[in-house]
């Protein structure tokens, strides 16, 4: 089994539980350094006429300098059965400790060099296209929303990546 390239297009992904059940990484960077972190946010779907890739990062990630920096980004799901790396990679900061070293996984580099991991069963790479914070003074109902964001704020950054190379497993 090993990572082959496939026509997104014809990706037929399950949008629901993709990003929350399974076990999604985000990672950014490039040969020079990289992070990666568990997401349980995101989606896929269309705007501007092209296929995207939408996450959402606080700004005290560690991975969040690297979202800043660089030009791609990628989303690695992990094999389910592997809910230990969703668990450290979610858990530990990368300011302290190389995630993907501890975790076992491979990096391997993408379009824009960006890293992803062979280990995964699906990979995206993403161009990134648009970037804004999330505000309060958007929200239309907060049910669902107040619960994760302070007083403070503390709102995540959305980026929206053109997905402009896919990797399955294969
Ligand atoms: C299941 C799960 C989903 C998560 N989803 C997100 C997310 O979508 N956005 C985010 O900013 N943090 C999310 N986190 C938290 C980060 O993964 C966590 O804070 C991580 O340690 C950050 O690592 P870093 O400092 O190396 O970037 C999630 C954590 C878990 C366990």
């Amino acid at each position: 089994m090993s990572l082959q390239p496939i026509d997104f297009m014809t990706l037929t992904p399950d949008v629901f539980s993709d990003f929350v059940t399974k076990n999604a990484l985000l990672t950014a960077g490039d040969k020079t350094g990289c992070n990666t972190m568990t997401i349980g946010w995101g989606q896929l779907g269309s705007i501007w006429n092209v296929p995207v890739c939408t996450v959402y990062v606080r700004p005290e990630r560690y991975t969040y300098a690297f979202m800043e920096k660089r030009g791609y980004f990628t989303v690695s799901i992990i094999p389910s059965d592997r809910r230990d790396i969703a668990r450290i990679c979610g858990s530990k900061s990368g300011r302290e400790v190389d995630k993907a070293a501890q975790c076992g996984l491979t990096v391997a580099y993408g379009e824009g060099d960006a890293p992803y991991f062979e280990e995964a069963e699906l990979v995206l790479v993403c161009k990134k296209l648009y970037a804004q914070d999330l505000a309060g003074s958007f929200v239309t109902d907060a049910g669902p929303i107040d619960k994760f964001y302070g007083k403070a704020g503390n709102w995540h950054r959305m980026y929206i990546g053109q997905v402009v190379a896919a990797y399955a497993n294969q």
